[in-house]
């Protein structure tokens, strides 16, 4: 990862909202989906402190709480960016070096895989073939594709979609 990546500050959370959605709902396992979509829907996925405080409004325990979550597919435990960078790990792409385009846009990200910049532009996940395997490596930005992809490439997209943004690169742009 590159020295330019800035440590990340702790997130914290505006519970009081997390109080008011449950203050409009009934105690109980009844209210519990709702209030969940509706949290999700004001903080933008359900981390720890905020399903505890779920718990705690609801008179339910910790544990319930996250077992309905990481039940159901509509409910996230981690933030998601506007952009989904899906870089594809199927055969082909695994083959032309995958791994190598993953590791690029983390470093030009700052970030992990499964993990969302701090900004809230991008997540970087794998995927499985996209289904157009003579672009070799393939990753998706959206509904658009990406293929033959290196690391000048991923730098280069990664900037247009910034600069799109009107938002900042991470590290101060010196290469052109
Ligand atoms: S293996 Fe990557 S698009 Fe098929």
């Amino acid at each position: 990862m590159s020295n330019a990546c800035l440590e990340k500050e702790p997130e914290t959370f505006d519970l009081s909202v997390v109080d008011q959605v449950v203050a409009e709902h009934a105690s109980g396992a009844g209210s519990l989906i709702p209030v969940l979509q509706k949290v999700q829907e004001a903080v933008g996925y359900l981390p720890k402190p905020v399903m505890d405080r779920i718990a705690r409004g609801l008179a339910l325990s910790p544990a319930h709480v996250y077992g309905v979550v990481t039940f159901y597919a509509q409910f996230r435990l981690k933030p998601v960016g506007k952009y989904i960078v899906r870089v594809c790990h199927g055969t082909a792409c695994h083959v032309g070096g995958a791994d190598k385009i993953s590791e690029a846009f983390g470093r030009e990200l700052c970030i992990e895989d499964g993990e969302t910049t701090e900004d809230r532009l991008f997540t970087l996940e794998s995927v499985a073939c996209l289904g157009c395997c003579s672009l070799a490596v393939v990753a998706m930005i959206e509904n658009e594709t990406f293929g033959r992809l290196d690391g000048v490439k991923v730098r280069k997209l990664l900037k247009d979609y910034r600069k799109r943004e009107g938002s900042e690169p991470i590290e101060g742009d010196s290469h052109g």
